[in-house]
């Protein structure tokens, strides 16, 4: 497939204008201010953006994963920190609650979350549970009509302001992944506490922190999936999640290439544009090369995440996910050259996106975790 079918094309256009007319403008400044784009994501969930293959019954918008990775790129090419809380809502916390969850909790939670209502998070990731996920000491003690959980989670994307959480906890931590167990939380209940935003630096108006949780009393009917099941959700969960990080990757990535191919043929130096030199071409055609594989990539592992075999997802999201944040650090890294000293400054959109490139080879699991997801599967 080389080219998109119409009803994605209309998505797409759907969310270039909303992208170009409504996220760029405020970009700069809720970086500069680390404002979180309350509004924008409130927006995002009328468009229908906010839960985009949740199914039109649950609140959803009923599309494909190709539609969303589409939309995504589009949403991320104008501000990354507004499409990693899109990205998070969609593949990290409505869609375990879609595949895993009882029908009173789709209908519960689905709505909310798919119509931009409350917002998701998900909290698997712990001080010495980063890399290495199956070691989830957070504990979940079966009590009377439900489970305690006591623990804390780090790094959280959207934690300070989701208040709905899918998170992960171990009914037997001394055997690591095999009692890894999912729930799904509510901000508000006793014990859930959210700690002080992390000061990162790149995706500065995302919201991110840690949560603990102290004796929280979890029903069991929000038990997410059986017990003992969890790791395996969690893992399919980020198959999804990581080819929605490889959107947003090249959404930095064709936005710095832009970027570099309007300054390299508007400044000019030694008597004419800089673009007419060979060192510049070369490092424009080298950031075009790579943006268009890692999209056919992306784009591929989009459609095999929607077939009925799973069985190749975890191995092209994997693929996806490192060809695209691979390339938007390369992309971003060539943009700041091409721009100079200018690069160098805060007044200038690539100093960001060098910034926000980043965290993309960095969450969702390193471009070494994809690496060992890939091998696993080439020499199995
Ligand atoms: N789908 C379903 N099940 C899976 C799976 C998948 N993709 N991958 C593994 N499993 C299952 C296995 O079948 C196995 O099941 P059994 O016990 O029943 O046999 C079990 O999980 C354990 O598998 P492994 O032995 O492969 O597990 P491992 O301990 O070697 O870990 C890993 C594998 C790939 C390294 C994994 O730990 C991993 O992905 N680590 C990175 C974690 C990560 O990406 N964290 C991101 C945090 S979230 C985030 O970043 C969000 C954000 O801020 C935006």
């Amino acid at each position: 497939m080389f080219e998109l079918p119409d009803d994605i094309k209309e998505i797409q256009n759907l969310a270039r204008d909303f992208a170009r007319n409504e996220v760029m403008p405020g970009a700069a400044k809720r970086d500069h201010d680390h404002i979180y784009p309350a509004e924008l994501v409130a927006q995002l969930g009328e468009m229908g953006f906010m839960g985009m293959f949740v199914p039109e019954q649950y609140g959803g918008a009923g599309l494909s994963t190709l539609a969303y990775v589409v939309a995504l790129e589009e949403i991320c090419y104008a501000d990354a920190s507004v499409g990693v809380t899109m990205s998070v809502n969609n593949s990290l916390a409505c869609w375990p609650i879609l595949t895993a969850g009882s029908e009173a909790q789709k209908q519960k939670y689905l709505p909310q979350l798919a119509g931009g209502k409350k917002l998701g998070c998900y909290a698997l990731t712990e001080p010495d549970a980063g890399s290495d996920a199956g070691a989830q000491r957070t504990k979940a003690t079966a009590v009377e009509g439900g489970y305690k959980l006591d623990g804390a989670k780090i790094w959280i994307t959207n934690a300070p302001k989701a208040q709905i959480c899918v998170a992960y906890a171990n009914v037997a931590v001394e055997e690591r992944h095999k009692g890894v167990t999912a729930f799904i939380l509510e901000s508000d209940w006793p014990g859930y506490a959210i700690g002080k935003p992390e000061e990162k630096l790149g995706i500065t108006s995302s919201a991110t922190s840690e949560l603990s949780f102290d004796g929280l009393f979890v029903p069991t009917e929000n038990r997410l999936g059986g017990e003992r099941k969890g790791f395996g959700l969690a893992m399919a969960t980020l198959d999804g999640g990581r080819v929605g990080i490889a959107a947003q990757a090249l959404g930095i990535a064709q936005r710095s290439l832009d970027l570099a191919v309007a300054h390299a043929k508007q400044r000019e130096q030694f008597g004419k544009p800089i673009a007419a030199n060979q060192a510049i071409q070369w490092m424009i055609a080298d950031m075009a090369t790579r943006i268009e594989s890692a999209r056919l990539l992306t784009w591929r592992a989009a459609v095999e995440k929607d077939k009925a075999d799973k069985s190749r997802v975890g191995h092209y999201c994997s693929m996806a996910k490192l060809a695209a944040s691979e390339t938007a650090n390369f992309c971003a890294d060539k943009a700041l050259q091409i721009h100079g000293g200018y690069g160098f400054s805060k007044e200038y959109e690539v100093e960001r996106l060098f910034r926000d490139a980043r965290i993309t080879t960095l969450y969702e699991g390193t471009s070494e975790i994809q690496r060992i997801v890939i091998s696993r599967n080439c020499l199995s």
